[in-house]
């Protein structure tokens, strides 16, 4: 078995993946013609997943959603980015999603989360896959509207929505300290909490995001190199790093996958999950990630061994069921490797 093969094979925990940017190119034409949302001029549909910068980017994802209606929609694009998951050997994934972009299209959050259900229930029966979700926060929108999307939350619970994050650019002027109020209503019910941090600014965001919000993981977090403090603080109370090295060599580092700071943040110990953010979008998949953290990062197998338990680590799940996945998948894992040529 070849390091491709291997890294497909291994099991698999997704901790940063957001549902809209997971949507196939084509499944994106397909439901954008359904209801009349116009989309550019493209000869073939992935065409239109080219874009010059994070803000092209969020553009497209955001006309994504416009397509993206009915109960059926949802179930739909959950079912088609957890059947492309399960075939990389993802056994567990926490999605994120973004509940204000489509309540603003007048699209209701019971049929947006019910369908995202339908969609889980039935890519569990097919694949043995599971699912939970994350509602997150649109930082470039008002942190009056992250207080509505928690009280909706609120009043439409869901056992399947177990946390929040806060996503979009970050660079945009916006500093998570604006969402304090959202994140304690969240935080005093009982949802578990994670947010988009340094992915483009200073590792001050992350101890905000540590401090005052409450996460207890980081998304992103690659600013975290430029203090040795903010390092060791994480590295001592076991921070667990979601990072995604496709999309953001794309969007922050010009390409220059050997410059990525991940692999600083490996060298000094930070507990790092690995995953593809927004696969289609960005011509990725859960493997290829992998792929490139180990062509460019220096991760070799036990890197990734550790990857994997640094996910469940990082996974909202309870204790036991994480003891037991850490003793199957290790021996799963061991198996794998001593197979890798
Ligand atoms: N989707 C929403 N926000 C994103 C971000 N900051 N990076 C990648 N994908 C995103
Ligand atoms: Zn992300």
């Amino acid at each position: 078995m070849d390091m491709e093969a291997f890294l497909k094979a291994i099991p698999k925990v997704s901790l940063h993946l957001h549902l809209m940017g997971s949507v196939q190119a084509r499944t994106a034409v397909e439901l954008c013609q359904k209801h009349g949302v116009v989309l550019p001029d493209f000869e073939e549909p992935e065409d239109l997943y080219d874009y010059p910068d994070i803000y092209k980017f969020l553009h497209m994802y955001d006309n994504t959603a416009l397509g993206v209606v009915d109960r059926e929609d949802f179930e739909r694009i959950c079912y088609e980015t957890l059947s492309e998951a399960a075939d990389h050997n993802v056994r567990y994934r926490e999605m994120s999603f973004n509940p204000t972009t489509h309540m603003a299209a007048g699209v209701d959050y019971g049929t947006c989360v019910d369908g995202l259900i339908d969609g889980i229930n039935a890519a569990r029966t097919d694949y043995g896959i599971e699912c939970r979700l994350v509602a997150a926060v649109n930082r470039m929108e008002s942190p009056e509207l992250a207080v509505e999307m928690v009280e909706t939350m609120l009043a439409n619970p869901r056992d399947e929505v177990i946390g929040i994050g806060l996503d979009y650019a970050e660079d945009s002027g916006t500093s998570p300290e604006r969402f304090w109020k959202a994140y304690g209503m969240a935080r005093r019910a009982g949802y578990r909490l994670t947010a988009h941090a340094s992915e483009a600014e200073p590792p001050r965001n992350i101890e905000t995001c540590l401090d005052l919000l409450g996460c207890e993981r980081v998304d992103h977090g690659y600013h975290v190199v430029e203090s040795e403090d903010v390092m060791r603080r994480c590295r001592d109370e076991g921070v667990v790093f979601t990072c995604t090295p496709v999309s953001t060599a794309w969007v922050y580092f010009d390409n220059d996958f050997d410059n990525h700071p991940i692999e600083r943040m490996r060298e000094f110990g930070l507990k790092i999950s690995l995953d593809c953010d927004d696969p289609p979008m960005f011509k990725t998949d859960p493997t290829k990630d992998l792929v490139m953290a180990h062509n460019h990062m220096g991760f070799e197998v036990e890197d990734f061994r550790q990857c994997m338990l640094n996910g469940i680590d990082g996974a909202w799940i309870d204790e036991p069921d994480k003891r037991s996945m850490r003793r199957h998948w290790s021996t799963e894992f061991d198996d794998l490797a001593a197979n890798l040529a």
